[in-house]
């Protein structure tokens, strides 16, 4: 099967078959272990320290995985109730066979941690923390989704995927943390088929008080890069979408786009 993954060395379509990705041409396809493959682009530096590999990736992943904690500690933190992010992650995992869900930056699995029920087409998962993918692997094995979901090191500023290959781009809590916003909207754009829509939520640093104040602590001590709303609607129109819906509540953008028929 001809996924929508691409070959660096080539740029044809990588191929899955009994759950190992090959290069029609015979190219290596790196991994790093428990079927996660390396698609980093060769000849970009991976950043010199990998934050989600720290125990702050551990606290973040333990938290957003433990739905009754994230719903308390998103109220008091960013006045939103993240119950409704997990039901926009379940409405962009609803595929039909032959479908195709790219999920950037798919952290540890968060999406599909509760078994992804309606996913019968393929989820491909990328991010750039090789600890955050292995525990993606982790919840793939717990949830037997091996057959369904494909993980792979890589960045959203430069996505290993084909043009026009993919229905659905889920980008959850990843826009706050990835500097060049507009590159990666732009890549989002380019990956999906026409019509192809994008599901995700962001933290924004024009929010109402207090929370705006509390992400703009938050910005000064960590290494968040919160978007601001009014921009992020018009970097999603230079990026192609043509419909785009965006819902602030608190300090967290809920927002939905659709790529230009
Ligand atoms: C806050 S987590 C969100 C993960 C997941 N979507 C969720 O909601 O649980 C942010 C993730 O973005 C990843 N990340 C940061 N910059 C990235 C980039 N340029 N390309 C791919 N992933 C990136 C980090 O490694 C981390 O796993
Ligand atoms: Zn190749």
């Amino acid at each position: 099967m001809a996924t929508p993954l691409t070959c660096w060395t080539c740029g044809d379509r990588l191929r899955l078959l009994a759950r190992v990705l090959s290069c029609p041409n015979g190219h290596p396809v790196p991994g790093l272990g428990d079927e996660v493959h390396d698609l980093w682009p060769p000849d970009r530096e991976p950043p010199r320290v990998d934050t989600y590999g720290t125990p702050i990736g551990w606290a973040y992943d333990t938290g957003v995985n433990t739905r009754g904690l994230a719903r308390l500690a998103a109220r008091l933190e960013w006045g939103t109730d993240v119950a409704r992010m997990y039901r926009l992650m379940d409405e962009g995992l609803r595929t039909e066979p032959g479908q195709v869900v790219l999920d950037v930056p798919v952290g540890g699995g968060t999406s599909f941690a509760e078994g992804a029920p309606d996913l019968r087409g393929l989820l491909v998962g990328v991010d750039l923390s090789p600890v955050m993918l292995h525990r993606a692997a982790g919840r793939r094995r717990a949830r037997s989704l091996e057959e369904r979901v494909l993980l792979a090191r890589g960045d959203a500023t430069r996505l290993p995927l084909a043009t026009s290959s993919v229905d659905t781009v889920l980008c959850f809590n990843g826009l706050h943390v990835i500097p060049d916003k507009e590159t990666a909207m732009t890549e989002f754009g380019r990956v999906l088929k026409p019509g192809g829509r994008l599901l995700g939520t962001v933290l924004v640093e024009d929010g109402p008080a207090p929370f705006s104040a509390i992400v703009g602590l938050e910005r000064l001590a960590s290494f968040f890069v919160p978007a601001n709303a009014r921009e992020l609607r018009s970097l999603a129109k230079s990026a192609g979408f043509s419909r785009w819906d965006q819902d602030l509540e608190g300090a967290l953008l809920y927002f939905r786009g659709e790529i230009r028929p």
